[in-house]
């Protein structure tokens, strides 16, 4: 049985992760409108694995007999000033989610709630990994600088992502 304060603070966190995909999703429609339809089908990626990230809470609070409410979202922000700057807020972002994560982490160890420690330490991982990744864009986009032929490689290049299963065959309740 899951305790409250963790289910509380789990049922946050579903909002957050799904808060991420709405913002990921938006961040797609501003590249569409800009016809850069590469780096809108990578932050379409990105957001379907937010829903996986959700659904992981989800299933967490369910499996373990807590009760699981979802909580209104917040409009994400719809226009950025240039690709790069779209990169860089979704950075800040995941530094915030990161946060959150340690936050749920240091909540467990207080709770000594070994299940939810161990579920928690994929997403420690995990944030580490998405971090990575969004910086490594961001690399490329400052290397690209202003160049239009630079930006449509770049382009190109992030397009080639693709979605995963929202969660793999053995994390699905
Ligand atoms: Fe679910 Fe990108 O953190």
């Amino acid at each position: 049985m899951i305790g409250k304060r963790m289910q509380d603070v789990m049922n946050e966190q579903i909002k957050h992760e799904t808060f991420s995909a709405y913002l990921y999703f938006s961040m797609a429609a501003y590249f569409h409108s800009k016809s850069l339809d590469g780096m809108a089908q990578w932050m379409k990626a990105q957001a379907q694995e937010e829903f996986g990230h959700a659904l992981r809470f989800f299933n967490h609070i369910n499996d373990r007999g807590g009760l699981i409410e979802l909580q209104a979202l917040d409009k994400p922000q719809t226009e950025w000033e240039s690709p790069i700057a779209a990169f860089k807020a979704a950075l800040e972002h995941e530094v915030f989610i990161t946060g959150k994560i340690n936050d749920l982490a240091k909540l467990a160890d207080e709770e000594n709630d070994r299940a939810a420690g161990i579920m928690l330490q994929w997403f420690v991982t995990e944030q580490v990994e998405e971090e990575d990744s969004v910086s490594t864009v961001i690399d490329m986009l400052e290397l690209v600088g202003d160049s239009g032929h630079g930006i449509l490689m770049a382009d190109r290049e992030l397009g080639q992502r693709i979605a995963g299963p929202i969660l793999p065959p053995e994390e699905e309740a």
